[in-house]
């Protein structure tokens, strides 16, 4: 049977591709809308009122935002080396999209597992980058191939997932050829780990999708974490003797950071508190913060796992002194014992 031989949880973004100097792009951006923290949704001048007495305004110097970006740099370099020296065949990836494949409002599965052979990646149309906010399209080469590149989809792995998945009352979608209108083929959330941790030499994989982030049919905490554990057993039961390493994409907290939330959480996925993670309020997890649902299914897939988690890094990066940013983490579990 297959094997996990490694766990990893990090975030993504365009703040980990930019230079901090690209940086202040995002910000004007923060200033024309509101913003979900807390629990409520806040205008970028009443977060400045709000959050005076947290030093954001040394917290976003420009000296703390570029070291902020070297803690990233070297952080993402010291899980692409664990990556390597874990020599897996293969991976399934936990993930999200944000109307690079699906357009809100159009067909949006709450759960999707690919099981297809090819994975497409490729920069995006100049008419679609000049539809992204500013300083996003700066990062694209963070998580899509310079030109068209296909990667190699691990069919039989994705099929026998959506069939135990299905087994235990998940009514997963089921993805077999990559929508050809997709922004960039994978989206950031896989293309993320194809780039930045496989560093370009992407094993055959298994994109699971996540609908995190919009309204309205978002799962809940505890139906991601209830998923996690149900892929789990498909791996398990995966008659392969392949190694197999497991990923989530996406968090920590953004586009306003919540420091405190972030290490609540990284706490409970440390001590395996399962009942915190399935009860973290919706209203908790919306925005990019959303992303942490693709952590909780890996908290699930993880429950009974030999060893426990490694934190490389956790790094704040502010970009405003209303705590707008990313959050960004970088976590692994080794299971080759
Ligand atoms: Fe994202």
């Amino acid at each position: 049977m297959a094997k996990i031989v490694l766990a990893m949880a990090t975030t993504h973004g365009p703040q980990l591709h930019t230079t901090v100097e690209q940086w202040q792009l995002r910000v004007k951006a923060d200033k024309a809308r509101k913003h979900p923290f807390r629990n409520g949704v806040y205008s970028f001048d009443e977060l400045v009122d709000m959050r005076r007495d947290e030093g954001l305004d040394a917290k976003s110097s420009m000296q703390a935002q570029k070291t902020y970006h070297a803690r990233c740099q070297a952080a993402m370099e010291t899980l692409a080396d664990k990556w390597e020296a874990a020599g897996a065949d293969v991976a399934v990836i936990l993930g999200n999209d944000q109307d690079e494949i699906y357009k809100t409002g159009e067909l949006n599965p709450a759960f999707m597992v690919f099981f297809g052979d090819t994975i497409p990646s490729y920069p995006q149309t100049e008419e679609d980058k000049a539809k992204l906010p500013p300083g996003v399209a700066d990062a694209e080469h963070g998580h899509a191939a310079k030109s068209y590149k296909e990667y190699r989809g691990v069919p039989d792995l994705g099929m026998h997932i959506i069939k135990t998945l299905t087994e235990h009352d998940f009514d997963v979608a089921a993805s077999k050829v990559w929508p050809a209108h997709a922004r960039n083929g994978a989206s950031h959330a896989f293309g993320h780990i194809y780039r930045q941790v496989m560093r370009d030499n992407v094993v055959p994989n298994v994109p699971i999708y996540q609908n995190t982030f919009f309204p309205p049919n978002q799962p809940t905490a505890k139906r991601s974490y209830q998923f996690g554990e149900i892929v789990k057993k498909a791996i398990d039961s995966w008659d392969s003797d392949k190694r197999v390493a497991v990923f989530a994409s996406g968090g920590m907290s953004h586009f306003v950071i919540d420091e405190a939330f972030d290490r609540k959480f990284v706490a409970a996925l440390k001590q395996r508190d399962k009942a915190f993670l399935i009860s973290i309020p919706l209203k908790e997890l919306q925005s990019g913060t959303s992303e942490l649902k693709s952590w909780i299914s890996l908290a699930g897939l993880l429950e009974d796992a030999a060893a426990d988690m490694n934190e490389i890094d956790y790094v704040p990066c502010y970009r405003s002194p209303a705590g707008t940013g990313t959050a960004n983490g970088f976590y692994w579990w080794d299971l080759q014992s």
